[in-house]
């Protein structure tokens, strides 16, 4: 399924963008919110960056409408101060999967479909969700459910999981799944599928996720110029935690635009059941 971009509206209005501004989507994906940008502001320029490369073909895309004013890089948005020097406008971080990354069943980050464990947001990096369930040590892994998942059967989990790879090797999302239930059993925790939260565990620490937010954030005040505007979605927690952790440590530079959290509205969460726990923030930075 096409990604469909979540909060766009409530995104256009924090940013603020005006006239000839350099605007950069650090999250490109399907390039859901480049798109928008383009079309409303006919004379800004966007950068935009995704660490996966197969998202090159929407931006290619977007590349035969508006060549001159739109460039894609392909790689981690920590990496943010390789491209820019205090030249930027306004940026958006949307951060997680896309729809394209979990219902791709080759690229194993979804519980739906059986395939390899991979999880990999890019080709690049070295170790794949596999790697990690059959060599890190009982405690790491039961530590990365409980940090990066909030599972709260983190230890019993990580315990069947090496209980089941001194017998074979654990290769594949249907393997892991039924580790998962012998466990906690198939019940639905909530509206979330039993498993979801030990996916979501494994994908985030594959990734760095968090370390990837924390240093993209860090290097702000050197891309930003004064006054810049920033927007971040997060989609759960623990990814939440970092943004406000990052804004209570930089007050003095980073003020907050709205005093609470931005929350999709009914009627986006019925039109697309992935924004439900998007949670969008916005700072200016002074
Ligand atoms: C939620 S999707 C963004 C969707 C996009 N805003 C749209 O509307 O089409 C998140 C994207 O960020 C990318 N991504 C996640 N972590 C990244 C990182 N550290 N550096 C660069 N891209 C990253 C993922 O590959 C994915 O394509």
């Amino acid at each position: 399924m096409h990604h469909i971009p979540v909060l766009l509206h409530e995104v256009i209005s924090i940013l603020q963008i005006q006239g000839d501004s350099l605007v950069v989507d650090a999250t490109f994906g399907a390039g859901g919110h480049t798109i928008e940008i383009l079309k409303l502001y006919p004379d800004v320029k966007v950068v935009g960056i995704d660490r996966d490369a197969s998202v090159i073909q929407y931006a290619n895309n977007i590349l035969q409408e508006y060549h001159n004013r739109f460039h894609f890089i392909n790689d981690r948005f920590s990496n943010i101060d390789k491209y820019f020097n205090k030249n930027v406008d306004a940026i958006l971080f949307d951060f997680g999967v896309s729809s394209m990354q979990l219902d791709n069943a080759d690229r194993g980050f979804s519980f739906m479909q059986n395939a390899e464990l991979d999880m990999r947001m890019s080709q690049n990096d070295e170790m794949s969700a596999a790697d990690f369930i059959n060599t890190y040590s009982e405690d790491d892994i039961s530590k990365v459910l409980y940090f990066y998942g909030d599972e709260r059967q983190s230890k019993a989990i990580a315990k069947e999981i090496c209980r089941i790879r001194k017998i074979h090797k654990i290769q594949n999302t249907t393997e892991l799944c039924n580790i998962i239930y012998n466990v906690k059993g198939k019940k639905k925790e909530g509206n979330i599928n039993a498993a979801t939260k030990v996916f979501q565990a494994i994908r985030m620490f594959v990734n760095n996720e968090l370390l990837e937010i924390e240093h993209a954030l860090k290097k702000l005040p050197y891309i930003l110029k004064y006054n810049a505007r920033i927007a971040t979605i997060t989609f759960h927690s623990t990814e939440d935690r970092v943004v406000k952790y990052w804004q209570k440590q930089n007050r003095l530079h980073f003020q907050k635009i709205n005093k609470h959290v931005i929350l999709p509205s009914h009627e986006e969460v019925y039109n697309n059941i992935r924004s439900r726990s998007a949670k969008l923030r916005g700072f200016v930075y002074a």
